[in-house]
């Protein structure tokens, strides 16, 4: 596992976009051979997408030939609604920028049979060749898309119910209302995610300095569904400063050591 520490928020969300535009570019994807990549919502990812829409307004990369899977959405949430996750990504991201609708793939949250809606997105990942990057953020108790702790690091997409922490979490987008806040949501699976070919966990702030440590240093856990990313062959956290506060200095001095060099995120451009 790589994890890149970045002085700060804004620091970290140019390297993610840089990384991600880089990946795509050189890849090269063409009509009959599209880049595949997971996205997340969240706050977490906002700077990245930010930096992503800035670098193709620039014309330094194109979602064109780019197929995206979101990790999840509530369930029962109209999907116009301001805080589903397709409203979401649609007014952070893919409205501005050029990529096919048509090659936009989100949960339903309203499907008649949400189990069939799982199957079939698990479908829909295999045909398309599988995840590329499946970028993701992580929740103050280490869960990633919404495998909260205590799912198997074996789970595919399927219906989960959300922890009270999380609910208390996601309420600063429901007016702070408890009640307000979907009790359910598709997601995918801990396994989906690291079906990837490569995964890119972004952190930042103090209160995600626990689940960080954890995803480092602790061990392989359904507790921690973040650890998971410990055998994935290629995983990399990206995280600011402020995220790191729980890491053993050891580790830290390590990353920041091993990754000497690495910091440039427009050299990965070659802008
Ligand atoms: C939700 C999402 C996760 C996200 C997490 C952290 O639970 N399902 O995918 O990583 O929140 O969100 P934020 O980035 O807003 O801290």
């Amino acid at each position: 596992m790589r994890l890149i520490i970045q002085p700060d928020y804004e620091a970290l969300s140019q390297w993610a976009a840089h990384y991600v535009a880089a990946k795509i570019k050189r890849a090269n994807p063409t009509d009959g051979n599209l880049f595949v990549l997971g996205l997340p919502t969240g706050s977490s990812p906002l700077g990245m997408y930010k930096n992503l829409i800035e670098l193709n307004r620039k014309g330094l990369v194109s979602f064109k030939h780019v197929v995206t899977f979101n990790m999840d959405e509530y369930v029962g949430l109209p999907q116009d609604h301001p805080e589903s996750y397709h409203s979401f990504i649609w007014r952070n991201f893919f409205s501005h920028v050029d990529v096919n609708p048509e090659h936009v793939n989100i949960l339903n949250g309203n499907a008649p049979d949400s189990a069939l809606e799982c199957e079939n997105y698990e479908l829909k990942i295999r045909q398309a060749g599988g995840i590329d990057l499946f970028i993701g953020g992580i929740g103050p108790d280490g869960h990633i898309a919404f495998n909260e702790p205590g799912s198997s690091l074996r789970s595919r997409t399927r219906i989960k119910t959300l922890t009270t922490d999380t609910i208390i979490a996601n309420s600063r987008f429901f007016d702070n209302d408890l009640e307000k806040v979907p009790k359910t949501a598709l997601t995918v699976g801990v396994e989906t995610i690291m079906s990837a070919r490569e995964v890119l966990i972004l952190a930042n702030g103090r209160n995600k300095a626990r689940a960080l440590a954890q995803g480092v240093e602790g061990s392989v856990s359904q507790m921690w569904t973040i650890t998971a990313l410990q055998q994935h062959p290629k995983g990399i956290i990206v995280c600011d400063e402020a995220a790191t506060d729980e890491l053993k200095v050891g580790t830290y001095r390590y990353f920041k050591d091993i990754e000497r060099g690495n910091y440039n995120p427009s050299s990965m451009l070659l802008i």
